[in-house]
């Protein structure tokens, strides 16, 4: 019987064509694989991918071995851009023309939609390796990222640091949302993060960012206790935001963390970040991660120098020009 299905070649079939139940071996799988790399509990994600096969609403494909899926991808289309939500291969079958049959698939469907002019992704468990060969190189562009990782027990024994300038810190409300969109496009004017995200590059996307972290589980769910924005004491304007999460009932992750260049390099992201792991710990947390691109040295410089050691390295890849 093994011999028979290695000899399958795998084909993809729309997700649309699915029923739910069959899914469920693959994305007990994904399960799993979360928890056991990233410490994160996947279940509210792999919930709506369910809910969403069952009402025939998921765009994407699933990799077939037989009539057994053993992969899926999907997509959604936000305006002009096309986010891949996801993509996971059975370990038994990841191999890179697997995980590039699928991808080629999603990318190609992207592209044929005449209204979509870009593609964002950023595949945690698509297999490692920069160079690895992609679909439709031309139109690519690949950043490495990691995915780092600390304890919350040593968080506790921080130091508070007081910013140079007088600055308020705030735990986090609604009504903070648009003083939060306008210090990330502030933050984000010319940086590398802005060509992996383009809600980045003005304070309507980053609006779009906030309300996706704050309602949808992708990034664990949101947790506001151990949110906060920091605001200049003179002005009252926000300087500062560190929003967190939950991954998991004792793990956080930090969802974004960005201060206004005004005020970069003066102590508030490290007080942003200590507070965040404080009221984490305080929350029941043990440990707490986060995801920032390889070439941001000064974030990297600060998370290491507060206990986060890498874990993963993953790549945001983007299409574009098309
Ligand atoms: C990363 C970021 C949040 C750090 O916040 P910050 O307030 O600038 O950091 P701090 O002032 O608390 O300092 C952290 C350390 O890094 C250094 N540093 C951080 N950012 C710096 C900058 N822009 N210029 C110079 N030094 C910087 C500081 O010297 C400090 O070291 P020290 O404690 O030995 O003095 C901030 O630079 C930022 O918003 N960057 C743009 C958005 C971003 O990259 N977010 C992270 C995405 S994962």
């Amino acid at each position: 019987m093994a011999a028979a299905l290695d000899t399958i070649v795998p084909r993809v079939r729309d997700l649309r064509e699915l029923r739910s139940g069959e899914l469920a071996p693959l994305l007990d799988e994904e399960l799993a694989a979360w928890q056991r790399d990233l410490d994160w509990d996947f279940r509210a994600s792999a919930d709506l991918v369910r809910r969403f096969v069952h009402m025939q609403a998921l765009t994407g494909f699933a990799l077939m071995s037989g009539d057994e899926p053993v992969g899926y991808s999907y997509f959604v289309c936000e305006e002009r851009k096309g986010l891949i939500g996801d993509l996971y291969v059975r370990e038994k079958f990841r191999t890179v023309e697997n995980e590039n049959l699928l991808l080629g698939s999603v990318v190609d469907a992207l592209m044929s939609m005449p209204f979509v002019r870009r593609i964002e992704s950023q595949l945690m468990m698509l297999g490692p390796g920069m160079s690895r060969p992609m679909p439709r190189e031309h139109r690519l562009q690949a950043f490495p990222r990691l995915f780092m990782h600390a304890p919350l027990e040593p968080a506790r024994d921080l130091s508070a640091r007081t910013p140079k300038q007088r600055t308020l810190f705030e735990v986090w409300s609604e009504r903070r949302q648009e003083d939060a969109a306008g210090v990330i496009a502030l933050a984000y004017e010319g940086h590398i993060d802005s060509q992996i995200n383009d809600q980045y590059r003005s304070v309507g996307g980053a609006r779009r960012f906030l309300l996706n972290i704050v309602q949808y589980p992708g990034c664990g769910s949101f947790f506001h206790p151990a949110s906060f924005v920091a605001t200049d004491a003179g002005t009252g304007q926000a300087c500062g935001i560190c929003l967190s999460s939950l991954v998991r009932q004792d793990v956080g992750h930090i969802t974004q963390i960005c201060v206004t260049p005004e005020v970069a390099g003066t102590g508030v992201g490290y007080e942003l970040l200590r507070r965040s792991m404080v009221a984490l710990a305080e929350a029941g947390c043990r440990s707490v991660s986060l995801t920032v691109t390889s070439a941001n040295d000064n974030a990297i410089a600060l998370y290491r120098r507060v206990g986060f050691e890498d874990r993963r390295r993953f790549a945001a890849y983007v299409w574009d020009g098309f």
